[in-house]
This record gives C-alpha cells, structure tokens and sequence, in this order.
C-alpha cells in the first residue's frame, strides 16, 4: 500500500463513459511521442540504439497504446505503471489486444507520479503523457525522483495539458502548481491538479532538472475540442 494519495476514482468505467464519446481506451499512440522518438529533427537529440536492451518505463500507461509503439519500435523491456488495480488490469488486458506484442505483464503495476517501485538508475527512457498534472505541489522534487529512475544519459519524454486546452481554461488558478479541475473535465471536477502556467515555466521547472531539454507545443483543434499539449524531451 502506497503512502502517496491518488485518485481511486480512476477506473476503466469512469474513463471509459460511451456518453462521453469513448468507448474504448485509445488503440493508437501519441502522435508526436512517435515523431520525437523516430526523427531527431524534432528532438536535437540521437535517437537511441540497441532499443531491444533498453529498459523503458510509461507512467501511467492506460490502455497500452504507447507501449504497444515502443514494442514494435524495438524496445523489448517494457515496464508501465497505473494507480488502481482496476487500471492495471485494464492495462494488461489492452496490452494483450496488439497481437504482435508480446509484452510482459509483470511488468504492468501499481504506482504514480511519486511511487515508481523500480531502482534507482534502472531505465533508459520514461515516458508520462498526460500525468505530471495529477501531482499537486513541488514539480522539480518530482522530476527529480523521475531522474533518478534515470541510467547514465537516459532520456524523458513528458507531455502536459498546455494553457489553451479547453480542460485549462475552464479550470481555476489557485496558486503555482495549484488549480482546480472545471465543470468539463468530468469525474475529476472539483479535485486540484497542478498545471504549469505558461511554456516558458514548464521550459524554466525542465530546465532546473535535466542536463539537456527539448520543449515543443502541440495544439489540436475541430469544432467541439481544443486540445493543447506541452510537450519535452529531456536527457539526464
Ligand atoms: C489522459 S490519461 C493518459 C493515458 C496515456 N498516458 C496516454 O497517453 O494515452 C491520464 C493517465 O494519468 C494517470 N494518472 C492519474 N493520476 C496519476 C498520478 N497521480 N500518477 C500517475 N499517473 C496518474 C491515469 O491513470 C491515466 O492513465
């Protein structure tokens, strides 16, 4: 049992309401994780070799649709976290569905943003889409624990709700790092979250932490839906 407080709402019903319009976890991966890690022009950075050796680990990995990615891309040890039981069976299940992949599900377990139950310098690569916002409170504390998590050179790659996002304009500021989830955003209306305040303090907070970082900003708009991401690549 985790010392560190999370959502146990987060369950595949609650996240999954067909009266929201979705009726099945996402089947295919961040558009632009597969960019930043498949073409160096976006990312300054080498891409990494040898990826069957790799360790990568996703924080809060849902319905496996970005490890699914990384398997076929090459990384063969592939370790993800959830925070309910309910989410990690979920997970495991949608890791089954993709027929190629053949990845372990003991490597599918509980933890967060603050509780990742690997050593120290275990991983190559980290990846945290749409997560860092569920901690409420000191980024660069977190961060760091990410880093530690870090081998030698081992890279992040992080994506965050970004200050045009419909779920953060209906959202209320109530200090750095402390805002309220809007009427929108569903089951989590009412809770806080930690938003960043703008790109140059998601770029300035990275910065503070990592050796090498690589910010980008990706809006996706149609008539119902904005959807604003901040995303980085960072080194150790
Ligand atoms: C918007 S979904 C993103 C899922 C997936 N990363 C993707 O790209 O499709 C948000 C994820 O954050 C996870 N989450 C919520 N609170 C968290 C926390 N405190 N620590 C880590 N993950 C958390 C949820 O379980 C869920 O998997």
């Amino acid at each position: 049992m985790s010392k560190y407080k999370v959502d146990k709402e987060w369950n595949e019903n609650k996240a999954f309401d067909a009266n929201e319009g979705a009726t099945h976890p996402p089947r295919y991966p961040r558009e632009f994780l597969v960019k930043v890690l498949s073409n160096s022009s976006y990312s300054g950075l080498k891409p990494q070799t040898n990826l069957k050796e790799k360790r990568v680990l996703e924080i809060g990995a849902f319905g496996a649709n970005n490890l699914r990615f990384l398997y076929e891309k090459g990384y063969k040890h592939i370790y993800a976290i959830e925070i309910t039981e309910s989410l990690v069976k979920m997970c495991r299940k949608c890791s089954k569905d993709f027929k190629l992949s053949q990845i372990d599900e003991n490597n599918i377990v509980l933890g967060s943003n603050l509780d990742i139950p690997f050593e120290d310098e275990f991983f190559d690569l980290i990846i945290s889409i749409g997560t860092i916002h569920y901690s409420v409170g000191d980024d660069i504390e977190e961060l760091n624990l990410w880093k530690s998590k870090l081998r030698e050179n081992g890279r992040t790659y992080l994506e965050t709700t970004g200050p045009s996002h419909d779920f953060y304009l209906d959202s209320q500021r109530i200090s750095e790092n402390k805002w309220i989830w809007g009427e929108k955003s569903g089951f989590r209306k009412g809770k806080l979250c930690g938003f960043f305040d703008s790109e140059e303090h998601w770029g300035k907070t990275l910065r503070e932490v990592f050796n090498t970082v690589s910010t980008g900003r990706v809006i996706e708009k149609s008539e119902f839906l904005t959807i604003d991401s901040l995303t980085a690549i960072c080194e150790k």
